[in-house]
């Protein structure tokens, strides 16, 4: 990058609307990169210390969008955003709007629409990574969208640090990976909240549980890779363990955790899968299997959307 353009960087005036943690957290690295900040929030108060950082506070929508080049939003969820938008229909021409709000493929794609119909050059995208790393090399952001509105703004975004991912100009594109990763997010914390729970009722301090729960954390990394393989490849082998044992293992767990009275709605919906990829005749085969019966139509992957 030459001195002059790192002078421009210095001067691309951004926009932040939405003050959460997340949205403080990108106001900040802005700021630290040194581009004119104005934040705009819909509850007074939540600026943080964003003004004394030399932030300035937009009283309005309309003002907070014509004082950035670059509008990033970062709301709680598509509701949010488009009662934001609304409020500033005007004042778009030459800039560009970067969603940051997490939702889902179809919200972004409308959202595309909706933006399109009015000129607003739209991109979408999704952060992985939580606040702290905003701004640092361990950050992690999906955009996609049409490729010259990313090409416009990913030297401003690079503010945001760590590693941008530009996925394609499917608007819904970032979001399918968000929703994706989440649901693995999601599903994970269950499990670990459920398994405290388990030892706790069976008397087992949770530090002492936790140095074995890390160990069974630690085998997922690999497990991700294999099954990817395994999945691409409609190939599951049951060599390491089959569906058929995973049967019985989720059986006993879910015995002893009604025993102590711990709800059991999630593993008995594991269950359910499982016992549907038995009578299907997976049984034999290795747990990656599972993802065929999770689909209605029995397919192994998919390749909409790619
Ligand atoms: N925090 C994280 O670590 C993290 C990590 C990855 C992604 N994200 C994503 O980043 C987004 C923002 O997250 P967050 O942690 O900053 O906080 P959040 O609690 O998800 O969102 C708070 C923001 O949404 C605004 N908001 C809520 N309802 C609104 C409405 N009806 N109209 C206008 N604004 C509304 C709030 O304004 P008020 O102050 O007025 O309520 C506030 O600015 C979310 O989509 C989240 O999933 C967050």
């Amino acid at each position: 990058m030459t001195a002059s353009d790192e002078e421009n960087l210095q001067l691309t005036p951004v926009t932040v609307l939405g003050l959460g943690p997340m949205g403080r957290a990108l106001a900040a690295a802005f700021l630290a990169a040194r581009h004119p900040v104005t934040v705009w929030n819909r509850t007074p108060g939540r600026t943080g210390d964003l003004l004394d950082r030399g932030a300035t506070l937009a009283t309005s929508v309309e003002d907070a969008v014509r004082a950035g080049q670059l509008v990033v939003t970062c709301l709680i969820d598509y509701d949010a955003l488009h009662a934001t938008l609304r409020q500033s229909t005007e004042g778009w021409e030459g800039r560009q709007l970067v969603n940051l709000t997490s939702g889902e493929p179809a919200q972004a794609r409308a959202t595309a629409v909706w933006a399109s119909a009015r000129g607003i050059d739209y991109l979408d995208g999704a952060i992985l990574t939580p606040t702290p790393a905003v701004g640092t090399p361990s950050a992690a952001v999906l955009y996609s969208g049409a490729s010259d509105v990313y090409e416009a703004v990913a030297a401003t975004l690079a503010a945001i640090g760590g590693t941008a991912t530009y996925l394609g100009d499917d608007h819904g594109r970032a979001s399918a990976f968000d929703v994706a990763l989440l649901d693995l997010f999601a599903t994970s914390v269950n499990g670990i909240v459920h398994a405290f729970a388990l030892s706790s009722a069976e008397g087992i301090a949770p530090e002492q549980f936790a140095a074995f729960a890390t160990g069974i954390g630690g085998l997922l990394p690999e497990m991700i890779t294999r099954f990817a393989q395994q999945i691409q490849a409609d190939h599951c082998p049951g060599d390491r363990s089959t569906i058929a044992s995973a049967a019985s293992g989720i059986t006993h767990v879910i015995n002893t955790s009604a025993t102590h009275g711990i709800d059991v709605g999630v593993l008995t919906a594991a269950k359910t899968v499982i016992d549907r990829a038995v009578a299907d005749g997976y049984g034999p085969q290795g747990l990656a299997r599972l993802t065929t019966t999770l689909h209605k139509d029995g397919r192994a992957w998919t390749t909409e959307g790619t």
